[in-house]
């Protein structure tokens, strides 16, 4: 388990982010790459935010594993109190990048991945950051099992109707679409929302959704 860390440790100007990474340091279900040690687990969340969609989803299936994950450990530390709050176990926040997941598991043995929200970098100059550019795609196609699932939720026609042209490109299969993910007939788990989803469902921004898995 990761020493106490004393808040004061950190070379962090602004008080409330230095007291939030503390908390993450304190938690014992979050850990930073180094302290992570490469496991098999049943879902990974990339670009997680505060993890409460991995919270919601672990409390919801107690036999599977999830790891919620963001370079922003200031973040996700709010989903590992809620965790920790709620006595659950099978849940753990790392802070690390998505170029970073083959240090998380072992290869081909993740059962599916989230990415929910993910940053849209609009500029064409940046669409190498977008998280299903081919290069994260390729990334994660090496950590699923055979017939191991991507799913996608966001709010950006732009951003989400690229990612499609990606995965098509990339030789991945859609099993399903919705442009409208709460006035579907889909799984209610895909409906948990995220905190990100919150917000633009309440300006009227409707979820859409991609659920894919890699042709092997
Ligand atoms: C728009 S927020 C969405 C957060 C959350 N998924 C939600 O729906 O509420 C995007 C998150 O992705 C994280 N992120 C961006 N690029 C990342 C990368 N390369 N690796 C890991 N996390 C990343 C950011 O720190 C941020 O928390």
């Amino acid at each position: 388990m990761p020493e106490f860390i004393d808040p004061n440790q950190f070379i962090i100007s602004r008080k409330r982010k230095k007291y939030r990474f503390a908390r993450f340091h304190n938690n014992p279900l979050c850990f930073e790459l180094y302290e992570w040690s490469a496991r098999p687990v049943d879902y990974i969340e990339i670009g997680a935010g505060n993890g409460m969609f991995a919270v919601e989803q672990a409390a919801g299936a107690p036999e599977r594993s999830f790891v919620a994950v963001d370079v922003k450990g200031d973040r996700l530390q709010i989903g590992a109190h809620a965790a920790v709050a709620r006595g659950l176990t099978n849940v753990y926040f790392v802070r690390a990048r998505a170029d970073q997941i083959a240090e998380l598991v072992p290869g081909h043995s993740v059962g599916a991945m989230w990415l929910n929200f993910s940053d849209p970098y609009p500029k064409k100059r940046s669409a190498g950051r977008r998280l299903t550019h081919p290069y994260f795609l390729n990334r994660y196609a090496q950590v699923l099992r055979p017939g191991g699932s991507l799913y996608i939720k966001h709010d950006n026609p732009q951003f989400f109707s690229w990612s499609l042209e990606q995965l098509v490109a990339s030789h991945w299969s859609l099993k399903e679409l919705s442009f409208d993910l709460h006035d579907s007939p889909l799984d209610v788990s895909y409906k948990i929302m995220t905190a990100y989803e919150q917000k633009w469902l309440a300006q009227g921004l409707p979820t859409q959704f991609v659920h894919a898995t890699i042709n092997t």
